[in-house]
């Protein structure tokens, strides 16, 4: 699903024409819509009508305070991955109750600030983390609510970098030492074990790997239970795909059925971290082409926008659709469309057909998940604009940097 709608020749965000953003708020610029994020929320939680759960959005995807707003005003959890996440979850207003925490490298003080926070639940990813987590809620009087993090060694069959369940990658506990581990953490005076979790990667797009990974979870449970170790919850992690562009992503009622198959006559709760499902497709990058550069073999349009906005193109060779914001009825021509980034991998797309002008508006769709949230400074770049659209009122819920707060931590030498 797009937020965009093309109206009299011209691209929409709801009830805001691009061209309008572009004027006020200047390029580059991400441009996210209200309702397309809380349909995605909501299409996303009633697929699970029927069984005690809850959505605990990973917000490494968007982090951007008003999109944390719309979903906590939801009633959405969230899936933290650090100290920051965490205290954006607070500014943003969500409750620390529905938070949980992931992560194979959480610092003392980051244990710490989400015990004394009063989270819902430490997803712990080594024997390490677990006696530093026994050690920390010792001292301040607590029991820390724990999962353990299975590594269940399923191939979730994305882009290597984001698979995360196969016994090569870092994260969690290897399949065969989990229940050792439990038996451990059942011990610890300051653990209170409460579930148990699985991730196994992202922009998945098969569920056959989504029920191996579930199934030998579900055993593990079992196991436990036989053992006088019962769980109130189970989480089955995130990554769920989204449409780039012709993939056919997991249909959520066929994934939600499955999960309610495997889940029939249980007691546990079921959580659930999505990050792209929900605000990948709810976003577009607005961005203006500064030159054309024709030539014999290869065309290049250069635009203000570029691989430190959107890293995904450069670093997964990830394809994201490219619109012209006011189409010209001209001849196309094939451009490889880049930002000014001094590096040959600053490419946002490659080989498209467009017809383009010099100070076109181009959408570069599929952009609120991963995209700001992965931007840097690199070439001294301030970061974009983030505006939020809400039917025909725009918010810029994010300020473009300026030039002096690049540097503003910074000292020349005494
Ligand atoms: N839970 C955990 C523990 C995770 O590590 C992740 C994502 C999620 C949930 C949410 O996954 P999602 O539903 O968004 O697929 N930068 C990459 C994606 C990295 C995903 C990392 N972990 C990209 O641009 O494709």
């Amino acid at each position: 699903m797009t937020p965009l709608a093309e109206r009299d020749g011209t691209l929409f965000v709801e009830d805001v024409s691009l061209p309008e953003i572009a004027a006020k708020h200047g390029t580059p610029c991400f441009v996210y819509s209200r309702s397309a994020l809380e349909a995605a929320y909501r299409e996303f939680d009633a697929a699970f009508e029927g069984i005690d759960h809850l959505v605990c959005y990973a917000l490494k995807a968007n982090s951007n305070l008003a999109v944390l707003d719309v979903f906590a005003r939801l009633g959405s959890g969230f899936d933290v991955v650090s100290g920051g996440e965490l205290a954006r979850v607070v500014a943003a207003g969500g409750d620390p109750a529905k938070i949980v925490f992931s992560g194979v490298g959480k610092t003392d003080a980051e244990l710490d600030d989400a015990l004394r926070l009063g989270i819902g639940c430490f997803n712990v990813e080594s024997a390490s983390e677990l006696e530093h987590l026994n050690r920390i809620a010792g001292v301040s009087g607590q029991r820390a609510p724990v999962s353990l993090r299975v590594n269940p060694d399923v191939d979730p069959k994305t882009h290597p970098y984001i698979a995360t369940g196969l016994k090569e990658n870092k994260f969690g506990i290897p399949f065969a030492e989990a229940l050792p581990l439990y038996r451990r953490a059942a011990r610890l005076p300051n653990i209170r074990l409460t579930g148990i979790d699985i991730h196994i990667g992202s922009q998945i797009t098969a569920l056959e790997p989504y029920r191996e990974a579930a199934t030998k979870l579900l055993a593990l449970v079992d196991a436990l239970a036989s053992e006088g170790v019962h769980l109130a919850h189970i989480d089955l992690g995130g990554g769920i795909g989204i449409r780039y562009r012709d993939e056919t992503p997991v249909e959520l009622a066929q994934y939600a059925a499955m999960i309610k198959g495997l889940f029939c006559g249980r007691r546990e709760s079921l959580v659930l971290e999505p990050g792209r499902r929900l605000t990948g497709n709810a976003g577009v990058l607005l961005t203006r082409v500064l030159y054309l550069k024709p030539g014999t073999e290869t065309s290049f349009a250069v635009v203000d926008a570029a691989m430190n906005d959107l890293l995904r193109p450069a670093l997964y060779d990830a394809w994201h659709a490219v619109r012209p914001v006011r189409p010209r009825h001209e001849a196309a021509r094939v451009w490889q469309i880049v930002g000014p980034v001094c590096e040959s991998a600053d490419f946002l797309a490659r080989d498209r057909e467009l017809a383009l002008g010099e100070g076109d508006l181009l959408a570069i769709l599929s952009a609120g998940a991963y995209a700001m949230a992965m931007s840097s400074n690199y070439n001294s770049r301030p970061r974009a604009a983030e505006v939020l659209v809400d039917g025909a009122t725009m918010h810029l819920v994010g300020r473009r940097e300026s030039s002096d707060e690049l540097f503003a931590r910074e000292s020349r030498l005494p």
